[in-house]
């Protein structure tokens, strides 16, 4: 059985009842929850701010794994720590001092995370790879959830598990993006360790059976 994470992205539940979604989280297999935090500047779409990922905070039982799709992530690093964030991604296309901003994420305490865009080379992230607990390989561009992977991310998720084994790091590998038991086993195969999905949790009809059949998705 493999031991890869499973982190729901809540993008696509009803926030007119977020939290019995989160509730359903709580009491699935999920190992995460994974929050998406749009600007209407990086990304064309706008999501939500520190008041509801504070309330969220105070109800999830899992980590919150929170993905910044915003400029100048900088700017709000504290907040986001302060707001209950676990793990905290931000995007090498928003950052020009990478280094630094990984290294405060650690220092305020959360897990630092940099997440590419689809066209973002794998390689920009050779001398801060041993610095960060994870990498978001974007499967699809990032804005909406329930749009289609995209399946030259495959060559991408190789080619970091490569570099990865050759610092000897333990960095996870992150997929989001159009991701479900279609290709599950794929990606595992790939080398991702930690899949986030929404569409395909949210729009089904026993979110925790496929929340399990993803957890118990194996090689
Ligand atoms: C997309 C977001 C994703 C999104 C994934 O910009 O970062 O987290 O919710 O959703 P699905 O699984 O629906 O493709
Ligand atoms: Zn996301």
């Amino acid at each position: 059985m493999s031991r890869h994470l499973i982190a729901p992205s809540i993008l696509t539940a009803d926030f007119l009842h977020l939290a019995e979604a989160i509730q359903m989280v709580n009491q699935s297999e999920a190992d995460l929850l994974h929050l998406d935090i749009m600007d209407g500047h990086f990304v064309p779409n706008l999501t939500f701010g520190f008041p509801i990922i504070r309330q969220i905070k105070s109800v999830s039982e899992k980590p919150l794994d929170v993905h910044l799709m915003i400029t100048n992530p900088d700017r709000y690093l504290e907040d986001y720590g302060d707001a209950g964030a676990d793990w905290l991604t931000v995007h090498l296309e928003t950052c020009p001092h990478l280094h630094r901003t990984i290294h405060r994420i650690r220092d305020l305490g959360m897990k630092p995370a940099v997440s590419l865009n689809p066209h973002t080379d794998v390689t920009l992230l050779k001398y801060v790879l041993k610095d960060l607990d994870m990498v978001l390989i974007m499967t699809v561009d990032p804005g909406w959830g329930a749009q289609k992977f995209i399946d030259a991310s495959f060559e991408k998720i190789r080619a970091l598990k490569q570099m990865i084994n050759d610092s000897g790091s333990s960095t996870l590998i992150q997929v989001d993006g159009g991701v479900g038991e279609h290709n599950i086993r794929d990606l595992l195969r790939a080398g991702v360790d930690v899949f986030v999905v929404g569409n395909t949790i949210f729009s089904s009809d026993n979110p925790l059976q496929t929340i399990s059949n993803l957890k118990n998705a194996s090689k």
